[in-house]
């Protein structure tokens, strides 16, 4: 079959965030998700990827990252391998962060270029030791060793696939996004979640030149750097960036509403001497107000529901919101992985 002629310009790179491309490589994403999407709902064959290998390596556990890269590999005609960390030993970079002993990053990065043609990783949390910043340096280093492309499956920076869902996800809704208000919300939650969702969010909406706002309680701050790269991204893009410390206000005329649980990065290196879990997960249980329910979105422009799921139910939103077809978006953005994905791979591989 004739490769399609969105190809362009990505072939042979890696994907570790959204910034990463311009908003015109990402709109010629969206595109080529919009059509692989139809060819999957009319079961039209894509073998865009015959005989071609992509490896995952799952430091974290997941259910739609794993599944629709699975599925989507399959479906491009290709394959998938998984691999879990006691298949990969790596051990050196950086610092002393994977508790093996026999290979670094830079060996199996080297090692799965000679096999395949791309390698997919998702590290954070508990696998980065919590030290804020690390997930993201090794997918760095393993992008830096490969000769193939690195694709970002989720590190403790950044989500830049789940970004390129919802973004796929807002545009099916809203054509012209400019000028759409998108809160994206700190919501409570027991556990503790890295900033990748809510950093990628953010920056793939300045991108889209939406009138974005953050809000979160004081000691949720996100990365500086990112909130820079927002900024910029309003210069180029055009829109607004607006952090303010209440939920209620947010939601004020909002278009499109992301409430969503990180973690108090103040308890965590680099930002503070120790790991300390216990304390971030007290800190944050202060704020179980922090939920989404039918009250707060009765103040939005009839706006919609999102979350990059799993969502924790009663903590982050309550049911009849998150279940609500009016207005949830919870299963689309999930389905529309799938579908960018398959665009992203079938450009970076093909
Ligand atoms: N949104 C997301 O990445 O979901 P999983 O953790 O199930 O992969």
């Amino acid at each position: 079959m004739e490769f399609p002629s969105y190809v362009g310009s990505m072939r042979g790179r890696s994907f570790l965030n959204t910034n990463d491309f311009t908003r015109d490589e990402i709109e010629e994403v969206l595109r080529a998700s919009r059509d692989l999407r139809e060819r999957f709902r009319h079961r039209m064959p894509t073998p865009y990827l015959s005989g071609k290998t992509l490896f995952m390596l799952f430091y974290n556990r997941s259910l739609r990252t794993r599944n629709s890269f699975e599925a989507g590999m399959f479906q491009l005609g290709g394959h998938a391998h998984f691999l879990s960390p006691q298949d990969v030993y790596t051990p050196t970079l950086p610092e002393d962060m994977i508790p093996y002993q026999t290979e670094s990053i830079a060996d199996v990065a080297r090692v799965l270029s000679r096999y395949g043609d791309a390698i997919a990783i998702r590290i954070y949390g508990d696998a980065a030791k919590w030290h804020i910043g690390r997930g993201h340096r090794v997918i760095q280093e393993f992008a830096k060793w490969s000769s193939i492309p690195v694709l970002n499956m989720e590190d403790d920076l950044y989500h830049p696939f789940q970004a390129l869902a919802d973004i796929m996800t807002i545009t099916d809704v809203a054509l012209n996004p400019s000028g759409k208000k998108f809160v994206v919300s700190y919501a409570y939650s027991g556990g503790l979640k890295p900033l990748a969702v809510p950093q990628s969010c953010i920056l793939i909406g300045t991108m889209f030149g939406m009138d974005v706002v953050l809000a979160q309680p004081k000691g949720f701050e996100l990365e500086d750097q990112v909130i820079r790269a927002c900024r910029e991204n309003v210069d180029r893009y055009g829109g607004s960036f607006t952090i303010v410390n209440d939920m209620r206000t947010a939601f004020e005329g909002a278009d499109f509403v992301y409430p969503k649980a990180w973690s108090p990065k103040v308890f965590f290196p680099p930002h503070n001497g120790r790991v300390d879990k216990e304390g971030a997960v007290e800190y944050q249980n202060r704020f179980k107000d922090w939920i989404c329910n039918q009250e707060l979105m009765d103040l939005t422009n009839r706006g919609k529901y999102m979350h990059c799921g799993p969502a924790d139910r009663g903590q982050e939103v309550t049911d009849d919101v998150i279940d609500n077809p009016r207005y949830s978006l919870y299963f689309e953005q999930a389905e529309n992985r799938l579908h960018v994905q398959k665009a992203v791979m079938s450009m970076v591989l093909g």
